[in-house]
C-alpha cells in the first residue's frame, strides 16, 4: 500500500467516526443521567431555555401578536405562569392546558424536570 492510501484510508476513518458522533449528539441532545438538576437558576436555566423556545411567541414584543396575549420573558410575567401551574401543565401537555411549545416539539424531559426543579426550589429570582 502506498503512503498517499494510507493516508486516504486515515483521512476517511477519521471524518466518519468525527461524523457519527456528532449526529449522535443531535439525536440525543440530553442524556438523563447529564441532566443537571442540581444549578437551576432562573438565570443560567429558565430563561434560556425560554428564550430558545418560547421567545418567538412570548417575549414582550411578540406576546400580543403571537403569544395569545401572554408575556413569558420578565421574571414576575414567568413567576405568575408557573404559580398558577399553567406554565408547567402547558409544556407536560396536562389535559386541560394548551400544549407548548405551539407547533414545536415538546421540551426535552431534562428541560421538563429543570423548570419544575426551578418551581420546587420556590421561583427564585436567581
Ligand atoms: C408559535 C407560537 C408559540 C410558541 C413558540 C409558544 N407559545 Fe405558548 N402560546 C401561544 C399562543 C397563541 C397561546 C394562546 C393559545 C390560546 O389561547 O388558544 C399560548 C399559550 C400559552 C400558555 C397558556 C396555556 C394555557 O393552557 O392556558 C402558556 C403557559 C404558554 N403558552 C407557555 C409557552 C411556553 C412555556 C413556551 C415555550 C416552551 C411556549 N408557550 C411557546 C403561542 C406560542
Amino acid at each position: 500500500m502506498n503512503r498517499i492510501l494510507k493516508t486516504t484510508m486515515f483521512l476517511i476513518i477519521v471524518f466518519t467516526t468525527g461524523c457519527y458522533y456528532e449526529s449522535e449528539e443531535k439525536l440525543y441532545p440530553v442524556n438523563p443521567a447529564d441532566c443537571d438538576l442540581t444549578e437551576v437558576t432562573f438565570s443560567g436555566t429558565i430563561k434560556p431555555i425560554l428564550q430558545a423556545t418560547c421567545f418567538t411567541c412570548h417575549s414582550n414584543s411578540n406576546y400580543l401578536n403571537s403569544g395569545g396575549g401572554i408575556k413569558l420573558q420578565n421574571y414576575a410575567d414567568i413567576k405568575i405562569m408557573a404559580g398558577n401551574g399553567k406554565l408547567m401543565g402547558a409544556v407536560k401537555h396536562e389535559n386541560g392546558f394548551i400544549p407548548m411549545p405551539q407547533g414545536g416539539g415538546k421540551l426535552t424531559a431534562c428541560e421538563i424536570s429543570q423548570l419544575q426543579k426551578w418551581i420546587d426550589n420556590g421561583t427564585l429570582n436567581n
